[in-house]
């Protein structure tokens, strides 16, 4: 049917037990808690310990609560699409091995990287897969086990990331709520900033590559910053002046949590007061792909039919975009 849009009808979501703090960075590195603190804003991350186990796990623990909370047969679902820059295995994309666990069988699914805007872009995707009639039910999930290639003899890596998951559910409505707008951008330039070195199809896996650590996040925080400060706060404001949102008109900046300085700026150029930005990063710190649907699960409790969205991010590629939501059920 024209004219539909797809609403966010639920939101699960997994973190693992183990909490990383930064008295404990403090042992294993030259770090301290105030440092982190005052530069980033985290102070503690959760961390997937379980032997053998990957993205997947966080992924399906994650999209069960989901099925749970929306009353959903895994079988009524169409697609699973999953945003990572972990997948479990190079191949085959982590959303077939998410989907197997939790027994989707009638529906299908892929991997989106697009790195710390996949979730956005998973979101962008699957709303356009819901709006065009053909689908009714559409998994979203964003899931990072960023400890996977986080160098802990790297201090100005370590102590950022963390892991978890979230997942939303998508389903078609005629009234006016949903995803009302996508901006979506990037620049191949920032690929020297933010990557991976090896592992890929330029440097397979080699000897070589694990004794240089080349397997680890390489980044150079400054240039990623700036672009980061700038392009999470022009798509957002560009966002607001498109639909005339006052700040007034908009309940939560749900930003991607890389860094506290950086969502600060952002909601300082949108006009917006602190109480209506979504905050964890204190205690999941940068989960990647997982931070957009871990910050709507912390705070569903929070928003009401109707409420205004501004889902924003910023990551590697480089990636950003903005997707203004309007927040679709009330609370329980
Ligand atoms: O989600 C994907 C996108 N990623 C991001 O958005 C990350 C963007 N970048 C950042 O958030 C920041 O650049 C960092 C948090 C990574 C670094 O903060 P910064 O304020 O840019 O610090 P810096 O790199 O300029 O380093 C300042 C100082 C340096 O020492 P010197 O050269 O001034 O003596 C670093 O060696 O801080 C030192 N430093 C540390 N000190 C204590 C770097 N890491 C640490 C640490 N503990 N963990």
């Amino acid at each position: 049917m024209r004219g539909q849009k797809a609403a966010i009808t639920g939101i699960g979501a997994y973190i693992p037990d183990y909490i990383l703090t930064n008295d404990e960075l403090s042992n294993m590195m030259d770090t301290s808690d105030e440092w982190i603190m005052t530069r980033i804003g985290i102070k503690e991350r959760h961390i997937l310990k379980e032997e053998g186990e990957g993205t997947s796990f966080m992924g399906e623990r994650a999209v069960n609560q989901l099925l749970e909370k929306t009353n959903t047969k895994p079988e009524e679902v169409d697609i699973l699409i999953c945003a990572t820059v972990t997948p479990d295995h190079v191949f085959p994309a982590t959303a077939n091995i998410i989907a197997d666990k939790v027994g989707i069988k009638n529906g299908f699914g892929f991997d989106v990287n697009a790195g710390c805007s996949g979730f956005l872009y998973a979101l962008a995707t699957g709303a356009k897969y819901v709006e065009s009639g053909m689908y009714k039910k559409v998994i979203v999930v964003g899931a990072d086990k960023m400890s996977s290639i986080v160098d802990y003899t790297d201090r100005t890596v370590a102590p950022i990331f963390g892991d978890g998951a979230g997942a939303v559910m998508l389903e078609p409505t005629d009234d006016n709520y949903g995803v009302m707008d996508i901006i979506l951008e990037s620049d191949g330039v920032g690929r020297h900033y933010l990557h991976q070195k090896a592992g890929g199809s330029v440097k397979p896996p080699s000897h070589e590559s694990v004794d240089a650590r080349e397997h680890y996040i390489y980044q150079e925080g400054q240039p990623v910053f700036k672009w980061a400060v700038s392009k999470m706060a022009d798509v957002s404001v560009e966002m607001m002046k498109k639909h005339n949102l006052t700040s007034d008109d908009i309940r939560y900046l749900v930003p991607h949590q890389a860094n506290m300085r950086i969502i600060s700026a952002t909601a300082k150029r949108m006009g917006l007061d602190p109480h209506k930005v979504m905050i964890n990063i204190d205690r999941y710190g940068n989960t990647t792909a997982a931070t957009l649907p871990l910050c709507m699960w912390d705070y569903e409790k929070s928003l009401k039919k109707g409420d205004n969205l501004i889902l924003s991010t910023f990551g590697a590629g480089f990636t950003w975009g903005a997707i203004y939501v309007k927040w679709a059920y009330d609370p329980e």
